[in-house]
């Protein structure tokens, strides 16, 4: 059994005084006055240990690790077949790029890029009588934690500010993979985007897939099917057009978001989760990808 307290105590202290962090997101106002020097991490076993360290227990905006949430909760919900509104192909592109959208008639290359997941949004929306009230009690749900909550200033920031996204909203509706309102979608995404949580509490939201799916939801919960799914995608699509080294250098299947946290599984074993809030030039934790490389380098554990 590793001493899992001395290898992410010592992962934390080759890289907490690190000049070089990257740079916090500023295209969403609200979100570039956070400190650049935050950096935690928090473990989960699946027999419930957990181990943390540095600021662990302060609360990010989450932004696209959202997404996977949005795609779980969706995925036992929907009676059709969710995938042929979205593929589940890397896109080898920025997140929020929209060329492939074009050229592919609509349907995203996956769930996790912004078009997917304003998709997935839409099918939230569609099935829900109070999407954003719902989703919020579905997160709370499967962290067990009530505290949980929506930043409202982050929303309204990235609602003022997010044409990239009104772009995406509206190329899908050109194509018909939008079935509501514009404005209601994006209302609904740039709301779970601003959910705030801790590493704590990301390290529990991501038990279902590393644990086929069963975690404390009393229904809706993931069928071990779908849970490999959401991980597979994960793997190949969670880092963008960064998901190849990622898979590289940490081998986890993981999401990022821009609020600088990534959370990555190891089924049968654990989730992890890192924020440091610097991102490199392609939107992900600059600390966190290195912290999450150290970890699976020093334990060997990892999928590969
Ligand atoms: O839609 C956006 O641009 C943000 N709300 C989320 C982007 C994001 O987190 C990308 N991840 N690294």
């Amino acid at each position: 059994m590793f001493d899992f307290q001395n290898v992410i105590d010592t992962v934390h202290h080759n890289l907490k005084d690190e000049v070089f962090r990257g740079l916090v997101a500023n295209y969403i106002p609200e979100l570039a006055n956070i400190d650049v020097q935050h950096f935690g991490i928090h473990l989960r076993l699946l027999d419930g240990q957990t181990f943390a360290t540095g600021d662990w227990n302060k609360k990010f905006s989450i932004q696209s690790i959202s997404k996977v949430l949005t795609l779980a909760m969706a995925l036992p919900m929907y009676p059709e077949n969710l995938w042929q509104r979205v593929d589940v192909e890397p896109s080898g592109n920025p997140f929020n790029h929209l060329s492939l959208l074009e050229l592919e008639n609509g349907i995203p290359r996956n769930p996790l890029i912004n078009a997917g997941a304003l998709v997935i949004a839409d099918i939230l929306v569609s099935l829900l009588e109070n999407p954003k009230e719902e989703f919020l009690n579905y997160v709370r749900n499967v962290v067990d934690d009530h505290s949980i909550d929506f930043n409202l200033k982050v929303a309204e920031s990235e609602r003022l500010t997010g044409y990239n996204n009104y772009a995406a909203a509206n190329l899908l509706k050109a194509y018909g993979n939008l079935k509501n309102d514009v404005d209601d979608v994006l209302d609904f995404y740039f709301h779970q985007c601003a959910i705030e949580m801790t590493c704590e509490q990301l390290s529990k939201a991501f038990v279902m897939f590393a644990n086929h799916g069963t975690c404390c939801l009393k229904t809706n919960q993931l069928s071990p099917s779908q849970a490999k799914r959401i991980n597979a995608i994960m793997l190949t699509c969670g880092f963008y057009d960064e998901a190849g080294e990622f898979a590289f250098e940490v081998g986890l299947p993981g999401k990022s978001g821009v609020g600088g946290g990534i959370v990555a599984v190891l089924p049968n074993h654990f989730t992890i989760s890192v924020w440091s809030p610097g991102l490199n030039m392609k939107g992900n934790s600059l600390l966190g990808m290195q912290a999450l490389e150290q970890f699976t380098s020093m334990t060997k554990l990892s999928i590969f």
